[in-house]
């Protein structure tokens, strides 16, 4: 196995629990974006020697796959503060359900009929833009 360098943006309950199975299975990965720096570093250390943490910026900068793992609320001023995604590989688990689960705040029932994905490859249109894991719960990862 070829060993990724891989991003973390969003080190919650998904950004957290995938990066520390893929920390475990050998790729050197870096959490980022929380507003707890002890939790980031925490993570980092349970997750074993190839996890490190740091800014958003450094994330991406250093790392070929980037997972972004925030709310939707955030997504848009996260994706201008983190620079270019150019050439990257981003996973995105970005629900565009709202918070409670009563509708979508982007998607096919609302206005702006495309997905989530969609909205990331139009704000980073030289990034190559994957959905994924975002109807598995942070349960099942964990
Ligand atoms: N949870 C699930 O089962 C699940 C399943 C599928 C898809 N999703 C989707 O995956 C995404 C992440 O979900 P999650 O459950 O992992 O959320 P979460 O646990 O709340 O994690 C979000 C991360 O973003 C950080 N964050 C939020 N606002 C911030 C801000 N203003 N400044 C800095 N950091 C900020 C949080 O930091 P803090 O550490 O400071 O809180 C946390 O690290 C969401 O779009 C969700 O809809 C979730």
């Amino acid at each position: 196995m070829k060993a990724m360098r891989i991003g973390i943006v969003g080190s919650g309950n998904m950004g957290g629990g995938l990066g520390r199975l893929w920390a475990k299975a050998g790729h050197q990965v870096i959490f980022s974006y929380s507003r707890d720096d002890d939790k980031l570093h925490q993570l980092a250390r349970l997750a074993g020697e190839t996890a490190d943490f740091g800014t958003p910026t450094e994330a991406v900068t250093q790392s070929e796959v980037i997972l972004l793992a925030v709310g939707f609320s955030v997504l848009e001023d996260v994706l201008r503060d983190v620079g270019s995604l150019d050439g990257k590989i981003v996973i995105t688990c970005v629900s565009g359900l709202q918070p409670d689960f009563t509708g979508q705040t982007i998607g096919l029932a609302t206005e702006l009929k495309i997905s989530v994905a969609e909205r990331i490859q139009q704000l980073a249109p030289h990034a190559k833009v994957v959905e994924a894991f975002n109807i598995t719960f942070a349960e099942v990862i964990a």
